[in-house]
């Protein structure tokens, strides 16, 4: 079976405690839930990971790239959280592993402060869902298998 993964960022373990006029009330264990309903849905084994460290993600992201080299994987769904608007190491690890990602965050980080408008991984994201809450970890999935026939 192929799988997919789902691949979170720093802070990200805090969700549901942290911030939660912004982030909501679910944590991440329900996120994972919804990501594993999902993934079940569309015939795909789920690799649901989180990380404070961005070597980690960096490690995680040319892992899938890897496993989708070898047809075992379709791509990866990706909340860098805040590494979003400062790594380029996730750049170069998207770009170089050739991994279709679809970037989410669960807030519009376009109505919040300046800082997290930009981001690094959009341009090498396939596609990106921005302020769905945490029912934009399922659209991204969605759309990320509809996406994964493209050249
Ligand atoms: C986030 C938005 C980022 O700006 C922030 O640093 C996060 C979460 C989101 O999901 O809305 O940690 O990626």
């Amino acid at each position: 079976m192929s799988s997919v993964y789902v691949i979170n960022g720093p802070n990200l373990n805090l969700l549901g405690l942290r911030r939660p006029e912004v982030y909501g009330t679910t944590t991440l264990a329900d996120v994972e839930d919804l990501c594993r309903e999902e993934a079940g849905k569309l015939g795909l084994d789920l690799e649901f990971l989180q990380s404070n460290h961005e070597g980690q993600l960096v490690d995680w992201v040319q892992e899938a790239g890897a496993r989708v080299a070898a047809g075992e994987c379709v791509g990866a769904v990706l909340n860098a959280g805040a590494y979003t608007h400062t790594s380029i190491a996730l750049h170069d690890a998207i770009e170089g592993a050739s991994l279709p990602v679809v970037e989410v965050h669960i807030s519009n980080v376009f109505a919040r402060e300046e800082f997290r408008h930009p981001s690094f991984i959009s341009p090498v994201a396939r596609g990106v869902v921005v302020g769905f809450g945490v029912r934009g970890y399922v659209l991204a999935l969605r759309g990320l298998v509809d996406d994964s026939g493209r050249a």
